[in-house]
């Protein structure tokens, strides 16, 4: 008698057999949208390079914030886009400032939905890096020390608005550390913190620099950003992250880094998220916009990816459409 082959295409005969025994669900409850917030009234402004995505004022944030809500996404993460720009980035701690202003709305508005803020400079400063710099030589550096002390203010004043969770995204040493004093002195011991612990420096980075006007000006971010070689690294930056009072660490870019994200998950006890960043989500649009690729389902086969990998937060500008694509 010869013994039958193997036959692993017994499981996938039918759409509910492969439904029960995916080993990977993604739903809306593991994502978070990120959203543009800028002053003004009424404004709903394209960005050219993110087919789909808008900077909006806090009005239309309101509206769009509440369907997010509707369909089932637990959080919004809100980068602001001031009017004016300045060497400190003085608006991001300013107290009425675009993101206090827009958490408040937010939180009056829909108080169960998780408010995080991004806390960066690179917004708000007119040269465009994410924090203070200083002369060296001919050139000039990010100033590490400098920039702790806006990121403790920047804090406290998210938190005040109401923030539930503050998200340093400056690669700044010392800075998960520095935000939670800061936080825990002022009363704010509840608000989290998620942060950019492994943020690569990267290409696909950039449509968010034209959604959020903050191209650098000179030079570019390689002495605070890690270098897109180095996993081991990422190790001691979560280690430190974790150490100095970090609630969720986050690995960005996601996809050219899922296995960073998978070691990050394996060592660590904390959540883990992972940012699917604007020029993962642009590639997918452009392809998608030119018939090459079908991009919803692109979209929803990295999501799954990431998550496969070992995200247990997904912050994403396809959020929305995704969450639609989901089904139970
Ligand atoms: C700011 C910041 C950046 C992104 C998130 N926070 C840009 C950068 O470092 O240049 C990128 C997000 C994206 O590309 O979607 N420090």
């Amino acid at each position: 008698m010869t013994f039958p082959i193997s036959r692993p295409r017994r499981l996938r005969k039918s759409a509910s057999l492969r439904r029960l025994l995916r080993e990977t669900r993604i739903s809306p409850a593991s994502l978070v949208e990120p959203f543009f917030v800028c002053p003004g009234k009424n404004v709903r402004q394209p960005i050219s390079a993110m087919p789909g995505i808008c900077r909006f004022s806090v009005d239309h944030l309101l509206r769009e914030a509440r369907e997010s809500h509707r369909l089932g996404i637990p959080a919004v993460l809100l980068f602001g886009v001031p009017r004016e720009k300045d060497p400190l980035g003085k608006e991001a701690y300013a107290r009425d400032g675009i993101v206090p202003t827009a958490v408040r709305a937010l939180k009056d508005a829909l108080p169960d939905l998780t408010v995080i803020t991004d806390l960066c400079f690179c917004e708000y400063t007119d040269h465009g890096h994410c924090g203070v710099v200083k002369k060296s030589g001919r050139s000039f550096v990010l100033d590490n020390d400098a920039t702790l002390d806006l990121m403790a203010r920047t804090a406290v004043v998210q938190a005040d608005a109401g923030a539930d969770g503050v998200a340093p995204s400056g690669m700044i040493d010392g800075g998960v550390r520095t935000i939670r004093r800061a936080l825990d002195e002022d009363g704010k011991k509840d608000t989290f913190l998620l942060a950019y612990t492994a943020k690569y420096a990267s290409a696909f980075y950039g449509p968010f620099r034209e959604a959020a006007a903050s191209a650098p000006l000179f030079g570019d971010r390689r002495t605070y950003q890690m270098d897109p070689a180095n996993a081991r690294e990422a190790l001691r930056e979560a280690a430190l992250d974790v150490k100095e009072g970090a609630d969720i660490v986050m690995v960005k870019p996601a996809l050219a880094y899922l296995d960073v994200l998978r070691l990050l998950k394996d060592r660590f006890s904390v959540p883990v998220a992972a940012y699917n960043v604007s020029g993962e989500y642009s590639m997918i649009k452009a392809a998608a916009a030119k018939g090459w690729i079908d991009g919803a389902a692109a979209a929803l086969e990295v999501l799954t990816s990431i998550k496969r990998a070992g995200a247990d937060v997904i912050v994403t500008y396809h959020a929305r459409e995704a969450a639609r694509g989901m089904k139970p």
